[in-house]
C-alpha cells in the first residue's frame, strides 16, 4: 500500500513520522475520511471544505488548493489497488519539542492513507446493527474534526464490549451524534429526525446528503434534537457516516427499535444513498 507524507508517495512501511510531531504528542491536528466506491470519491468537494474548515477553526495553513487536494486523492486511489473504501487525510501543526504553544515556523505535517472497507456492499447495511448508549465526554467544539479521539475510543470500545456496532452519544438528556456516525430517527408519523448543525456535533457530509436525498423523496425532515426517551420511541432509528453509509439501528441497549427489523424510510434512504453513491 501506498501513502503520501508531505509531498511524497511511499510504501506505507517507509512512511514515518517523527517523535515531535504535535499530532502524536498534543493531538494537535484534524483529518477527513473520503469514501470512494468503484474507486470514485463520494462527495469529494463536501469533505475537501470541512477539511479547510477544521484547518482553518485551528488556524493550521496548508499551502495547498483545491486542485492540488484532489490531485492526492485521485493519485493515493491510482496508487492502491482498492476498489472500495476510504481516504483518510491528517494534518497536523509540524514538529517541534514538546509544548503546548506552537512556535510560528512551524511546517504541517500532512499524510494521507487508503484503507479498503466494505462500504456499500457491507451486510449490516441489511441486517442492521445495535448501537449502546453512551454518555457524551468530548470538548465544545465537535464540528472540528480533530485527531483528539479519546473520549470517541473510549465510547466506542465500551459499545463493542458489549456487542454493539455503535455508540450513541447523549449529554443532558439529548442525543448529540453517534461515536463516528450522525444519529437520524423516524417518528410514528413518518418525520425524519436528527440535531441540528452546531458545535455540539459534526457537520456530517453523509447526513447533509441523505436529507437532501429525503427531501427529494418527499419525505418530512426537521432538524431538531432528539431527547434519549424521544429515541427509544421512534420507529426507526439509523446512523449516517462516511464508513457507515445509511445503517439500519435495530436495538438500543438490548431493547429492540421497533420490531427489531430495518424500517422502511431507513431503506428507502439506504437505497437512495447506495444508488448516489455508485
Ligand atoms: N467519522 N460524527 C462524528 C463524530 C464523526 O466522527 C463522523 C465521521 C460523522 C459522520 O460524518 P461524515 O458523514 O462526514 O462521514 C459524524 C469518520 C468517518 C471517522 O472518524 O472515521
Amino acid at each position: 500500500r501506498i501513502a503520501y507524507l508531505d509531498g511524497r508517495y511511499l510504501p506505507i512501511e517507509e512512511a514515518r513520522i517523527p517523535i515531535f510531531d504535535r499530532g502524536y504528542n498534543l493531538g494537535d491536528g484534524i483529518y477527513e475520511v473520503t469514501a470512494f466506491v468503484g474507486r470514485r470519491m463520494v462527495d469529494f468537494d463536501a469533505h475537501l471544505s470541512r477539511l479547510r474548515s477544521s484547518l482553518e477553526h485551528i488556524n493550521i495553513k496548508v499551502d495547498l488548493d483545491f486542485a492540488d487536494w484532489q490531485a492526492i486523492h485521485h493519485r493515493l486511489i491510482d496508487a492502491n489497488t482498492i476498489e472500495t473504501g476510504t481516504v483518510y487525510i491528517q494534518v497536523t501543526r509540524g514538529v517541534m519539542e514538546r509544548d503546548f504553544v506552537p512556535t510560528k515556523d512551524l511546517s504541517p505535517t500532512i499524510l494521507g492513507i487508503v484503507q479498503p472497507k466494505p462500504l456499500d456492499s457491507d451486510p449490516r447495511l441489511d441486517s442492521g446493527i445495535s448501537a449502546a448508549l453512551v454518555e457524551d465526554l468530548r470538548w465544545k467544539r465537535r464540528d472540528i474534526k480533530s485527531t483528539s479521539l479519546l473520549a470517541q475510543v473510549l465510547a466506542k470500545s465500551r459499545a463493542h464490549a458489549v456487542g454493539a456496532g455503535e455508540a450513541i452519544l447523549h449529554e443532558g438528556g439529548i442525543v448529540t451524534e453517534g461515536g463516528s456516525t450522525t444519529v437520524f430517527g423516524v417518528d410514528r408519523d413518518g418525520v425524519v429526525w436528527t440535531h441540528p448543525l452546531g458545535p455540539t456535533i459534526l457537520p456530517g457530509i453523509t447526513r447533509k446528503r441523505v436529507i437532501a436525498l429525503a427531501e427529494e423523496l418527499g419525505l418530512p425532515v426537521t432538524e431538531e434534537p432528539i431527547t434519549v426517551s424521544a429515541l427509544r420511541q421512534m420507529s426507526e432509528v439509523f446512523l449516517t457516516g462516511a464508513t457507515f453509509f445509511v445503517i439500519p439501528v435495530v436495538e438500543i441497549d438490548t431493547q429492540p427499535v421497533a420490531d427489531r427489523k430495518p424500517g422502511a424510510v431507513t431503506l428507502r434512504l439506504q437505497k437512495a444513498y447506495r444508488d448516489y453513491a455508485r
